[in-house]
């Protein structure tokens, strides 16, 4: 065993006012060379990376365990540090370097099977089997730091408001958000399951029967879909309940979090009251709920251009209660090739279109894909009503509202990316308010809870219930950054009667309720102030922040697309015994 070398600095910290002291480092070698009489070692921590140089003025057998030390060795140096006579200004240590006096090697390191150095492009199933090497990239400490940043901001910021943090449980019975559950096996209870929560929704509803007032907490979910890039099957929220609140109330808690929150950590100033879309405007003008403000090209809508005209796949889409719009790209004409435009085409079948039809406006002409269908004049009237102007590129898409919606919300976004106007230093925060209450299942046609059946509905519109449910608003709202939903909540009903009203939209009979949550109908009966809340995904407001483009790269341990953890191999098949001490058994 060898001794340790008590650390008085760590190593990205080290510059010029440290000139002539005496330190001790410890840490990795990311990089050693010799040049004959003079050893270099790039020392790295979690801090960042400095030199230490080894000359032949100490012993010789200190300089002989320096030649021996190879990349990823744990090692402890005692040295003074001194001003370097070649700088090098491209790493803050730059100006010095630590003249090592001492030596000693903690231990050694195998070659690893991943450089660990920021712009390394391996493949990320090596990554996350070696996740502990991949962590210990300067980038990814960096990230694991801001992360740490934003959660004791997160903290303290709503402990000045009032809230408290309480725990809820892990173990639960499952909770109605939507998504699959994570089942657990009971070996005291065989057969019966816990699920593990979606969310605490209905147990921060019950702190606020408790009288908790406001309720915080940082908290892992978990939620068996299909993976993206913003979505793991476990990850974190932010999340948050109040008592005796409106939306107006929440809102301005949230408002006032996330300018501290660039303001502190970002260096950027929001200006407040954020704007707010209602669902509709947001469907309407981006084709999506969750709209990128960083760019235009709005939808218009070109009904009453395509009403009668003799292209029939315009008005077939009308006839069928559809929609014909379309975006207009400024200066797209150019910019996209009649191979370009065939894959967006292609790329927009997976959101339901059947097709898309383009207009390149030209001098006095405008060439596109439906000119023996249109004559110059018609087409004329499409441009005019994007205010097209020569050199722009328009893209239509008639169809079911859905489909129309879908398509063009994508195609705004991956054109935006194409023409690179996705600045991720550019924030652009907005609202989306008023979500309709409930949505039809794709499959079933079955009418489902938009957010979830504990949001109260407008109250004006309640009458609606009874006649035209699709109709009715709730008091939702979602916080959008960029393009992404960073987090939503609503106000919830505390209302006995106008909860059986929903639930009874829902089809949900009397015996389901009391099985699925008659544990907060039953606490509804003891006294239930007006509440509300919200939660954020952590993970997708730290990748935000930190520019990443996946969550992955911002939790220290993701599963992969497969839902795999590839360092500990799980999920991975369990004992015969422990399965029939649960009393399960496997196909
Ligand atoms: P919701 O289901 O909208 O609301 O979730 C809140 C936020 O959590 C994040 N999120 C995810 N992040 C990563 N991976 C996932 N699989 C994932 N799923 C959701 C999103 C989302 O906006 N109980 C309610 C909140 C409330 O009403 O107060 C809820 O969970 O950023």
């Amino acid at each position: 065993m060898s001794e340790l070398f008590k650390r008085t600095s760590m190593c990205g910290t080290l510059n010029i006012s440290n000139v002539d002291q005496e330190v001790v480092l410890n840490g990795w070698v990311a990089k050693r060379r010799n040049l004959g009489g003079l050893i270099f070692i790039d020392l790295r921590d979690k801090t960042g990376i400095v030199q230490v140089t080894f000359d032949d003025t100490i012993p010789q057998d200190i300089f002989q365990k320096a030649d021996s030390v190879r990349s990823e060795y744990v090692i402890g140096v005692k040295g003074t540090v001194k001003e370097r006579s070649a700088k090098n200004m491209n790493i803050p240590t730059g100006e010095i370097e630590v003249f090592a006096t001492d030596l000693v090697i903690y231990s050694q390191a195998d070659t690893p099977p991943i450089y660990i150095k920021d712009d390394d492009n391996v493949d990320d199933t090596l990554r996350l089997k070696y996740r502990y090497l991949d962590l210990r990239k300067p980038k990814m400490q960096r990230n694991l730091t801001f992360r740490h940043q934003v959660t004791k901001l997160t903290r303290d910021y709503f402990d000045s408001c009032g809230f408290t943090e309480v725990e809820t449980p892990m173990l639960i019975k499952s909770t109605p958000e939507g998504a699959r559950d994570y089942l657990v096996p009971s070996r005291v209870h065989p057969g019966e399951f816990y699920a593990l929560p979606q969310s605490p929704q209905l147990f921060k509803q019950l702190l606020m029967v408790s009288g908790t007032d406001r309720y915080m907490q940082i908290v892992k979910c978990f939620r068996d879909e299909d993976l993206r890039a913003d979505r793991q099957p476990e990850f974190t929220q932010i999340d948050l309940e109040m008592s005796f609140v409106e939306a107006d109330d929440v809102m301005a808690v949230q408002e006032g979090f996330l300018q501290k929150l660039f303001h502190d950590l970002m260096g950027v100033d929001i200006q407040l009251p954020l704007p707010r879309l209602t669902w509709d405007e947001a469907m309407e003008r981006y084709g999506s709920d969750k709209p990128d403000l960083r760019f235009g090209f709005e939808l218009h809508c070109l009904n009453h251009l395509a009403q009668g005209c003799g292209f029939k796949v315009f008005t077939d889409a009308l006839e069928a209660g559809g929609d014909v719009r379309g975006i207009c790209i400024d200066g797209g004409a150019d910019q996209f090739s009649r191979k370009e435009i065939d894959k967006l085409t292609a790329a927009v079948k997976d959101y339901g279109a059947k097709g898309m039809v383009w207009m390149k406006v030209g001098e006095g002409e405008i060439n596109s894909s439906v000119n023996k269908f249109f004559t110059q004049g018609e087409l004329a009237a499409y441009a005019a009503e994007f205010e097209a102007k020569p050199g722009d590129l328009i893209f239509i898409v008639s169809d079911k509202k859905k489909v129309v919606f879908d398509s063009l919300g994508f195609l705004r976004r991956e054109i935006a990316r194409r023409l690179g106007l996705l600045n991720d230093k550019d924030f652009k925060l907005l609202w989306v308010v008023d979500f309709p209450m409930f949505e039809k299942d794709d499959e079933t046609g079955e009418l489902k809870a938009m957010h979830h059946p504990f949001t109260q509905p407008k109250l004006d519109q309640v009458p609606l219930l009874d006649t035209d449910p699709t109709a009715v608003k709730a008091e939702a709202y979602d916080i959008v950054l960029n393009g992404v939903e960073l987090g939503g909540g609503s106000i919830r009903i505390h209302d006995k009667d106008l909860q059986a009203k929903i639930f009874e939209v829902l089809g949900l009979t009397k015996e389901e309720c009391d099985e699925k949550f008659g544990f907060l109908i039953e606490a509804f009966k003891y006294g239930v102030p007006p509440h509300g809340g919200l939660a954020y995904g952590l993970d997708r407001l730290v990748m935000l922040l930190a520019g990443e483009s996946s969550i992955r790269e911002v939790i220290a341990f993701p599963k992969n697309q497969n839902a795999q953890c590839l360092v500990s191999n799980a999920p991975s098949p369990v004992a015969e015994d422990q399965l029939k001490e649960l009393g399960i058994s496997t196909l």
